[in-house]
């Protein structure tokens, strides 16, 4: 019998607040996963400094050379967005720009990636989604395309920590599922 192999996904947030919808739902995501998926949760996001091409290379910050290492021995990524004005919270856009230099080492080329998000409202994040994409383009990442996971009235899905909508469980079990398929494709 041929052993599965395990599949290491690295979870991040774009939210830093406390009691943040996108990172519930990602912690969340860990008991939806398939067998042999593991997911941990970047925790460092708000130790990220503004994006400098002259504090690059051998001058990255103790903070980045952290965050890239943990995006080089991931799998997979999987990343829950908000939306801010219609688009990606500053904070994660940035993260993402010191991903893809080439003096990081252009970690998102070729890296399988799921993206969700949640908002209270009713669009859901789903615009902040679509820029999102359209980043991963540029850096030749290897995006799920479905299910959309698009978590509107997020406040009516959780009970504290707890996601306890089903539907939205469905598709983030069915989102994973997709990553998986995604990173078994590049083996
Ligand atoms: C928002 N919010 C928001 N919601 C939305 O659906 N479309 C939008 O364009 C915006 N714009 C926006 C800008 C800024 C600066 C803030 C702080 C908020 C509301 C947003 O969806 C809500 O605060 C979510 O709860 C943010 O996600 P977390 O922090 O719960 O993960």
């Amino acid at each position: 019998m041929s052993e599965q192999a395990s599949t290491n996904v690295l979870g991040i947030s774009g939210s830093l607040r406390q009691e943040s919808f996108n990172t519930r739902l990602l912690h969340a995501s860990g008991a939806l996963a398939p067998l042999g998926m593991n997911i941990d949760v970047y925790e460092d996001l708000a130790h990220i400094p503004p994006y400098n091409s002259d504090n690059d290379g051998e001058n990255a910050p103790q903070a980045v050379e952290n965050f890239r290492a943990q995006v080089r021995d991931a799998d997979a990524l999987l990343i829950a967005t908000p939306e801010y004005n219609y688009s990606i919270p500053g904070v994660l856009k940035n993260a993402i720009d010191w991903l893809s230099t080439g003096d990081g080492g252009q970690l998102l080329a070729g890296k399988p990636i799921a993206v969700m998000g949640a908002a209270p409202t009713a669009f859901g994040s789903v615009r902040a989604q679509l820029a999102l994409r359209q980043v991963f383009v540029w850096t030749d990442s290897k995006p799920v395309v479905k299910p959309e996971v698009i978590v509107f009235n997020a406040h009516e899905r959780f009970d504290g920590d707890k996601l306890v909508d089903e539907g939205t469980q469905d598709l983030v079990r069915r989102l994973l599922q997709s990553l998986a398929a995604k990173v078994d494709e590049g083996r």
